[in-house]
């Protein structure tokens, strides 16, 4: 039998998974199609993407004559994230997009009983209780694109979730791994916007630098898998291919490995359950690589990754309001106008100050969000909060 093509609505497409995706898309054409496209800012790259993808419906944070006219010559049709969330026309909806723009489209599309390949993190940080529900609700489904957990759910295909002993993810220690304190004071924005071996978006290579990315791993992770954080452990590895383990009650240890490319996680959840041909790029070549290294993270060099790990703890709104003063922290760090380390100080002012409610709405989750953001623009400056 003759298959169609699988259906994907790219949300985030301009962004470093979302032109990743469209990668993936364009490589396996008798697969995949892209039928919807949604953007920020950047509308001239966005308009490129409806030229030449030619979807069915868009979206746009910004507003531009280019964008429109690429839309009205292609046919295709405005609509609100949310609303692509759930066309009909869509089999996989990918969210790409960054912070917390995917939030409310991820509920919807799992409600509505989508398979949602979910790479924007700072959802499941910030209301993963609101999207399990939701994906019950919708007998949805949850496909992580996230390298470790798509590591992790690849390992965990055939097994009971009760049996997991212990979640190990890994982390590369991002561009600072080997730096003293002396040496963080100083770094810059353009220092840490150099990654080792990921080349992301801005927001996640500071994070990754700090490993409050890896922190929110953690968050992601228990509400993937639906463990405690007590069954999560971070793990340095420098290379980044083992992209994360899972040992079993028995004591056994499955690990993923793989070239450190976003493609493979990214078509690894387009695909479910079928594997796909791989994406031209270089075969892993372990005897080329020759040794593996793994250690422990420095939480007093790396506070952000205790930070996060004691705010999944504590649950409540506590994650969002980590979440957000996150995104403060970093934006003005972007800015040159806090430094490095200042980026864990803001966000633990901003959690001793946080009056966390248990199991929030998304209306309590949203007034965490915005809460924090202004505690964390106040402790970004030094004024009391
Ligand atoms: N990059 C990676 O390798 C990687 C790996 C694992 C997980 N992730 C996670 O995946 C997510 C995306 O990361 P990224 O690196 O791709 O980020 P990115 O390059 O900054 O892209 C973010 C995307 O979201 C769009 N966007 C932002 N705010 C929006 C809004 N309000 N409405 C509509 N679209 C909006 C951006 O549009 P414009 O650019 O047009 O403004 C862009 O398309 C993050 O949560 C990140 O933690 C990324």
């Amino acid at each position: 039998m003759v298959q169609r093509p699988r259906r994907i609505a790219v949300l985030g497409s301009t962004g470093s998974i979302g032109c990743q995706a469209l990668d993936v898309i364009r490589q396996l054409p008798d697969r995949f199609v892209a039928v919807a496209l949604a953007g920020g800012q950047n509308t001239r790259l966005l308009a490129a993407q409806v030229a030449q993808v030619r979807p069915k419906y868009v979206f746009a944070e910004a507003e531009s004559p280019e964008l429109a006219a690429a839309v009205e010559h292609v046919g295709a049709r405005f609509v609100s994230m949310d609303e692509m969330a759930v066309v009909e026309e869509a089999d996989v909806v990918l969210v790409g997009t960054a912070g917390r723009a995917g939030l409310t489209p991820t509920l919807k599309a799992l409600r509505a009983g989508r398979p949602v390949a979910i790479a924007n993190k700072e959802v499941l940080v910030m209301a993963g209780h609101l999207v399990r529900r939701a994906m019950l609700e919708g007998d949805g489904e949850l496909r992580p694109v996230d390298s470790e957990h798509s590591a992790i759910w690849q390992c965990l295909w055939g097994e009971e979730a009760h049996e997991i002993r212990r979640i190990l993810l890994t982390a590369s220690g991002g561009a600072f791994r080997d730096f003293d304190r002396s040496q963080l004071v100083r770094v810059t924005a353009e220092q840490a916007l150099n990654h080792p071996t990921w080349k992301m978006g801005a927001k996640i290579t500071i994070d990754s630098a700090t490993l409050m990315n890896k922190g929110m791993e953690t968050i992601e992770a228990m509400w993937l898998f639906g463990v405690p954080m007590e069954k999560v452990e971070v793990v340095l590895h420098r290379e980044s291919i083992v992209h994360s383990l899972v040992e079993f009650s028995d004591g056994s240890v499955k690990a993923q490995l793989g070239v450190p490319d976003m493609r493979l996680p990214i078509q690894c959840a387009l695909a479910y359950p079928d594997r796909m041909p791989a994406p031209p790029a270089p075969a892993l070549d372990l005897g080329a690589i020759g040794t593996l290294h793994f250690g422990r993270p420095d939480l007093d060099r790396f506070p952000a990754l205790a930070l996060a790990m004691e705010a999944g703890r504590r649950g409540g709104t506590f994650p969002a309001a980590m979440a957000a003063a996150d995104e403060v922290a970093v934006e003005r760090f972007l800015a040159g106008e806090i430094g490095f380390l200042d980026i864990p100080r803001v966000i633990e002012r901003v959690l001793e100050r946080h009056d966390s409610v248990d199991d929030p709405d998304l209306e309590t989750v949203l007034a965490a969000d915005a809460a924090a953001r202004q505690t964390a623009r106040l402790a970004a400056v030094g004024a009391p909060v």
